[in-house]
């Protein structure tokens, strides 16, 4: 049985920590993507205090030619299955390489509402040989909910998931 259930008091630099840790020991060494997503949603989940969100999207061939962003394994509602590169906050992503913090959902141009509740976001993206394969996402009702240190600590396992999804 994995037990990760992190301590309620952690602050967040440690709480990243050691969900990161969590996340190798469950990854390392299994090469299928599709397993390793979801465990690491439920990570996500069990590790980040008030998400309504967790999960990822890959980047893969769209119906019409072309990429686009492909919804993966996550903890929520059930999404939207299918975003244009450059488009919404997972996009945005994408198209920039850059990570996209988002203290109000409302206030971002094009924003792709899956869940209501949603009001802000952190969005990550998974390089590959120098290209964006994947998104991280993770939604929140709490307006602001993601500081920097959200920020880093998911770019953190973002950088140790790129092989191994
Ligand atoms: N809000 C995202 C869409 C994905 S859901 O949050 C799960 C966006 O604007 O790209």
């Amino acid at each position: 049985m994995y037990d990760f259930k992190p301590d309620t008091a952690l602050d967040t630099g440690e709480r990243y920590r050691q969900l990161c840790q969590a996340a190798d020991g469950l990854t390392a060494g299994e090469p299928d993507a599709v397993a390793n997503m979801a465990n690491v949603a439920a990570l996500l989940w069990e590790f980040l205090p008030n998400l309504n969100w967790a999960g990822f999207y890959r980047v893969g061939p769209s119906k019409s030619g072309g990429d686009e962003l492909v919804l993966g394994p996550f903890v929520g509602r059930p999404a939207c299955i299918r975003i244009p590169l450059g488009q919404g906050v997972c996009g945005t992503a994408v198209s920039t390489g850059e990570t996209q913090l988002i203290e109000d959902v409302h206030a971002f141009p094009g924003h792709i509402a899956c869940d209501a509740a949603s009001q802000s976001e952190l969005v990550v993206p998974i390089f590959r040989d120098g290209a964006v394969t994947a998104v991280i996402d993770l939604d929140s009702p709490e307006k602001a909910r993601f500081t920097s240190q959200d920020a880093a600590g998911l770019e953190q396992l973002a950088g140790l998931l790129a092989g191994r999804i």
